[in-house]
């Protein structure tokens, strides 16, 4: 049994246990390292400013993703690598990315600036093309309250690539594999007054840990738990991170159905279903921002059940199943019996999610994802939806609607799919399905939209799937 936390930052090891291993990493690195490159400002995955690499094993080399720092733990950090803004550096000289900021006057007061050259360095340290959609879409999670945002655009277009800051010729990964991978299998616990930590390496340990301390907390990516930690003085006493339980960061498709392990991150799964289910994509492309994709997992936003939840809908209407693990075992739940009310879930005190199982759409159906928020990204929904459609020539013949925002759960629309099957497949028949659809919701008014802008929503989306997925001649009709 370990003790600590096993860390590298910008190269150098750091063994972390006590109370120290309860802070956010970037109170660490300010207050205990005196390295402060790294920027607080919303401290809940918002802004970018925080924004460090975090490197893991994958294969025999070390893969790196821009993360919120403020929202990663030590706890979590076993066995990575953090490259701060100051590890970026080539030789005490700026690498090709922080020139161009100075170059192309990319920085004005200066505060998002660390997080936005880590961000950009992370993009140019993956071998993908860079473009200014690319960039635009790799600084989603980078605010900057100067509206600096020209200027950085062309600063990252313009970088010598012959100085670019590529992190394995800067921290050669084979002693930091080497190293975690002998400390990977030891489990770890770590006590500080009245908190514990521990970090399980097989699910047998993980499921007795959590039978015998009632109200354990998992944390997986850590966007929901670190955030309730930073703004709701969250502070359990038993903690347990999944980062270490072997097995749990695959996903494949056997026999047409996805299966997506508890820590896959949300940016993986969106690479992996790009061509796979395109609609899924589409959701995850908009989901939060690629640093909190690159944490946050699939299984963390089923289980945080939030009634906005994004891939909520999407995972009802295909009749999604999980797997949990417990000491009796292991049983699967159908996804639309998992949520017994407002945040509750109906897991077992013992039980942990282990795998996600998806059926992949049949190229025939009809589905379609849809996001109300005030912002395209980085925003939370007022309004989510799944539609999935089976249809003849004219007739529906199947329909499985799944809203969100709209009651205390995601909510699968039983009358509204009864009314639909059987019907011609018209406009009318989307206009009538929208009235059925607005008598079994309960929505709620809040600062995200009016429970007469949710009741709108809830009518006009079935519209919008009409035009969406109905046929030329359909159209024309109209
Ligand atoms: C800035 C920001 C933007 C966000 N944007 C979005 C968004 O656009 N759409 C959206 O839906 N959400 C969004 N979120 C919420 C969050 O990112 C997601 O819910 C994410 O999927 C959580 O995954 P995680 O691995 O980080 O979960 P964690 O924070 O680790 O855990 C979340 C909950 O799930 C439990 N849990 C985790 N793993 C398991 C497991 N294996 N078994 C049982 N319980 C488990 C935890 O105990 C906790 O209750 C955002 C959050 C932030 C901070
Ligand atoms: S400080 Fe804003 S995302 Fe971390
Ligand atoms: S330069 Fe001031 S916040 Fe971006």
């Amino acid at each position: 049994m370990r003790d600590y936390i096993l860390l590298y930052i910008n190269g150098e090891e750091h063994r972390i246990g006590g109370e120290q291993a309860f802070v956010p990493i970037t109170d660490y690195l300010r207050y205990e390292q005196g390295v402060c490159g790294t920027k607080v400002v919303c401290a809940e995955g918002d802004c970018g400013a925080c924004t460090t690499l975090i490197g893991r094993v994958s294969g025999n080399g070390i893969e790196y993703k821009s993360v919120n720092a403020c929202i990663q733990f030590i706890f979590q950090l076993d066995c990575s690598h953090v490259i701060t803004v100051e590890g970026l550096k080539l030789n005490d000289q700026l690498n090709a990315v922080q020139q161009s900021m100075v170059d192309c006057h990319g920085a004005q007061c200066g505060y998002c600036t660390p997080g936005i050259v880590v961000a950009m360095c992370g993009m140019y340290n993956r071998t993908c093309p860079v473009n200014l959609e690319t960039i635009k879409e790799e600084l989603t999670g980078n605010l900057c309250r100067c509206t600096g945002y020209e200027s950085i655009m062309r600063a990252g277009l313009a970088v010598d690539e012959a100085r670019l800051f590529k992190a394995d010729d800067h921290y050669p990964p084979a002693a930091m594999v080497r190293t975690f991978k002998e400390h990977v299998g030891i489990p770890i616990q770590i006590s500080a007054g009245e908190r514990t930590f521990f970090n399980p390496v097989n699910v047998g340990d993980a499921v007795r840990f959590k039978a015998e301390h009632a109200g354990t907390v998992i944390v997986s990516g850590g966007t929901d738990v670190s955030v309730n930690a930073n703004k709701r003085g969250m502070e359990p006493a038993h903690l347990m991170s999944t980062s270490n339980l072997p097995g749990l960061t695959e996903i494949c498709v056997r026999e047409n159905v996805l299966e997506v392990g508890a820590r896959v991150n949300l940016r993986d799964l969106e690479l992996y279903v790009k061509d796979l289910i395109p609609e899924f994509y589409k959701m995850l492309w908009i989901f939060g921002s690629p640093q909190i994709r690159c944490a946050g997992t699939l299984a963390g936003n089923i289980a945080n059940a939030s009634p906005i939840g994004d891939t909520l809908p999407f995972l009802l209407v295909m009749e999604a199943e999980i797997e949990v693990t417990g000491t009796a075992g292991t049983r699967r739940i159908n996804m639309n019996n998992l949520y017994t009310g407002y945040k509750t879930l109906a897991l077992k005190s013992d039980e942990l999610i282990t795998r996600i199982f998806i059926p992949v759409p049949e190229k025939s159906e009809l589905l379609k994802l849809y996001k109300v928020s005030k912002r395209e990204q980085l925003d939370i929904s007022s309004f989510g939806a799944a539609i999935r459609i089976q249809r003849t020539n004219t007739k529906i013949v199947d329909a499985k609607l799944a809203y969100g925002g709209i009651a205390a759960v995601v909510l699968r629309m039983k009358k509204t799919e009864e009314f639909l099957k059987g019907k011609e497949f018209t406009l009318d028949t989307f206009r009538a399905a929208g009235e059925v659809a607005k008598s079994e919701i309960t929505p709620l008014s809040d600062v995200r939209g009016s429970i007469d802008f949710r009741f709108q929503l809830a009518e006009n989306i079935l519209l919008k799937f009409f035009y969406e997925t109905a046929d030329e001649r359909e159209l024309a009709c109209l």
